[in-house]
């Protein structure tokens, strides 16, 4: 049996029939279908999983990617690979649940139009919203997932060991983002996990700007904020930097942030409330002159995309669970100047965690 499907249908009770996962076009496709089949690479448009309590795995999916699948499958006899057409998916789907009254569905990721599409197929089925379940599964990794998010994250480390190296005054934001994409790429990753974040100067203030066409001047920090993915898992990874003469306010900024980034970390293990994890970044930074300057949760759960179903802030109701890949990224912002903000991935064990990102996070300062 496939330990993935079991874990899903652990969380069920009462259990659907069957779980029904469909894809659409990207970028709707439901990261679940590659959590169960565990497929590393391939788009699988308008491909569809069928899930079974006993742990049995069904894929209907096209030409554009029946090696992929076939190779995925192989020597697993619990997944049984079809390849059909699109317009023969519906009916090997109707045939394929002729026998289940009752069917789950990921209501996060299904979009309307299959919704549609398979209630006019099966206008007598009990339909089930298994998409709390999936996201309590997906949420703790295994093994093999670690391997991958590790293998991400050193990706996401070593260009960050590299930025400094990259950085001259004139260079536009565009600039360093495309080159630290470019340098993921030559390390291995299939490409970014999310759109890169440069921010110079003031721009770094802005969590989740957008880089442009400003240029790099002397005197300025920056946030760069990146990662990749690595058959299919993501890393998640920010480092400030600060490029030519100092400024003085920017390296006790800098200093805060790596202060309660090490607070947060200390309270990680497993059964500790999240909230605790942020609130302890949250009262470093509160207690210094940069109060209130935290604008944001200080992490998310990191898997098969950046933001894995779960974020954590000052009210967050869920606790810390081992094997939990998460980010811890605390920063100041100051609108008009600048920001720092410092990020790295863990995996939540018992007795602590363990760093998937290792790139330095203390202050740098670049000549100019
Ligand atoms: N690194 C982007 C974010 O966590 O929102």
């Amino acid at each position: 049996m496939k330990p993935r499907v079991l874990k899903v249908f652990a969380q069920l009770d009462p259990a659907p029939d069957v779980i029904l996962l469909a894809n659409a076009v990207e970028p709707h496709l439901d990261q679940t279908f590659f959590y169960l089949f565990d497929v590393p690479a391939g788009l699988f448009e308008g491909s569809v999983a069928i899930a079974h309590p006993d742990g049995e795995l069904d894929i209907l999916t096209g030409a554009l990617e029946s090696e992929t699948a076939f190779q995925a499958a192989k020597g697993d006899p619990h997944v049984k690979v079809q390849v059909v057409s699109r317009e023969e998916t519906e009916a090997a789907v109707k045939k394929m649940l002729s026998g289940s009254a009752t069917i789950g569905l990921n209501y996060r990721e299904l979009t309307h139009e299959w919704f549609v599409r398979w209630s006019k197929l099966f206008p007598d089925a009990k339909w089930t919203d298994t998409s709390n379940a999936i996201r309590t599964a997906r949420v703790t990794k295994d093994p093999h997932e670690i391997e991958l998010l590790r293998k991400a994250g050193d990706i996401g480390s070593k260009v960050g060991r590299d930025i400094p190296g990259l950085l001259k005054a004139g260079m536009t934001e565009l600039e360093l983002a495309s080159q630290m994409e470019y340098r993921m790429g030559q390390l291995g990753a299939s490409g970014r996990s999310f759109q890169t974040i440069v921010g110079f100067g003031a721009h770094g203030a802005e969590p989740h700007y957008s880089p442009g066409r400003t240029q790099l001047k002397p005197g300025v920090s920056m946030v760069c904020d990146f990662g990749c993915y690595f058959a299919r898992y993501a890393s998640d990874i920010t480092r400030s930097f600060h490029f030519g003469p100092r400024d003085d306010e920017m390296k006790k900024v800098h200093e805060k942030v790596f202060e309660a980034q090490q607070a947060a970390l200390s309270t990680v293990r497993a059964g500790v409330p999240a909230k605790e994890v942020h609130l302890a970044a949250q009262r470093v930074i509160d207690d210094s002159p940069w109060k209130g300057r935290l604008t944001h949760g200080v992490g998310h759960s990191i898997g098969l995309v950046v933001h894995d179903g779960w974020g954590y802030g000052p009210n967050a109701e869920d606790s810390l669970l081992e094997g939990m890949a998460i980010t811890v990224e605390p920063g100041i912002y100051l609108p008009g100047h600048g920001g720092v903000r410092i990020e790295d991935d863990i995996v939540v064990t018992k007795g602590g965690y363990e760093f998937l990102t290792t790139a330095p996070r203390e202050y740098i300062e670049v000549a100019a």
